[in-house]
C-alpha cells in the first residue's frame, strides 16, 4: 500500500488556512499556493540522492554534497495544478514540466483527456504529479495510468487538500504511487466538492467564477 505524506508544519498550516478562506482573492490564493507547494516540495524531495564533490572556498578546499543528476520532472494536471508548478521549480529549477490536460465531465464527474505533453525520457524521470485537489481522485488516479502508459516508473502525488474517497482510490489503483497532501479533509459533498475544501481550485487560481 503507498503511504501517505500528511505536513503539520506551522507554515504550511497557516498559509493552507489563508488558503480555504472565501474571501482570499485571486492574487493572494495564487501566491499561497505557490508558496504552500515550494514549501511541500521540501519534504516531497527528501530523498533526493546526493553525491560528494569538492569545491574551494575563499579559505581551503572542501567536500561538499551535491544533488547527483536524478532527473526530476514536474507534470501539473491542467488546469488548477499550474498553480503549484512555479513553487517546485523554485526549488528543483531543473526539473522538466510535462503538462497532463483532464477535466471532470460535471455530469459523470468522470475525468476527461484534452493534453498530453510530457518529456521525451519519462520512463528515466522521478516524475512529481501536482494538482491542489485531490476529490474522487478519477483525475489523478487516470493522470497516473497516463504516465505509466508513456512507460514512468516513478511516480509521485502531489495535492494541497485531499478527501479519504480519493486517497482510497488512488491506493487501491496505484498501490506503488506515495501521496503529498497538506491536509485530508472530511468527505466529498453531493456534486463530489471536497468538504470543506476550499471550493474550485481551477476558478479561485483564474479568476473564472
Ligand atoms: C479539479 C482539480 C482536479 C480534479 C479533482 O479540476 O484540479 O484535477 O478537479 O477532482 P477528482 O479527484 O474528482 O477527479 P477540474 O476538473 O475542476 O478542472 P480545472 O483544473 O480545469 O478547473
Ligand atoms: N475540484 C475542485 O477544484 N475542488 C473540489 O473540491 C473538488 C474538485
Amino acid at each position: 500500500m503507498s503511504k501517505v505524506h500528511t505536513f503539520d508544519h506551522p507554515l504550511i498550516q497557516h498559509k493552507l488556512g489563508l488558503i480555504r478562506d472565501k474571501n482570499t482573492g485571486s492574487k493572494d490564493f495564487r501566491e499561497l499556493v505557490e508558496e504552500v507547494s515550494m514549501l511541500m516540495a521540501y519534504e516531497v524531495f527528501r530523498d533526493l540522492p546526493l553525491e560528494e564533490k569538492e569545491v574551494e572556498t575563499p579559505i581551503c578546499k572542501t567536500t561538499v554534497k551535491s544533488i547527483s543528476g536524478k532527473k526530476v520532472g514536474i507534470v501539473p494536471i491542467l488546469r488548477a495544478g499550474l498553480g503549484m508548478v512555479e513553487g517546485m521549480v523554485k526549488l528543483i529549477p531543473a526539473a522538466k514540466v510535462g503538462h497532463v490536460g483532464l477535466y471532470r465531465d460535471p455530469e459523470t464527474l468522470k475525468p476527461v483527456e484534452y493534453y498530453c505533453k510530457l518529456p521525451t525520457d519519462v520512463e528515466e524521470r522521478d516524475l512529481i504529479i501536482v494538482d491542489p485537489m485531490l476529490a474522487t481522485g478519477g483525475s489523478a488516479s487516470a493522470a497516473i495510468t497516463f504516465l505509466k502508459e508513456r512507460g514512468a516508473k516513478s511516480i509521485k502525488l502531489v495535492c494541497l487538500i485531499s478527501a479519504p474517497e480519493g486517497i482510497e482510490k488512488v491506493h487501491s489503483e496505484h498501490p506503488d504511487v506515495p501521496i503529498f497532501t497538506a491536509a485530508v479533509d472530511e468527505k466529498l459533498n453531493e456534486h463530489a466538492y471536497i468538504v470543506p475544501g476550499l471550493g474550485d481550485a481551477g476558478d479561485r487560481l483564474f479568476g473564472t467564477k
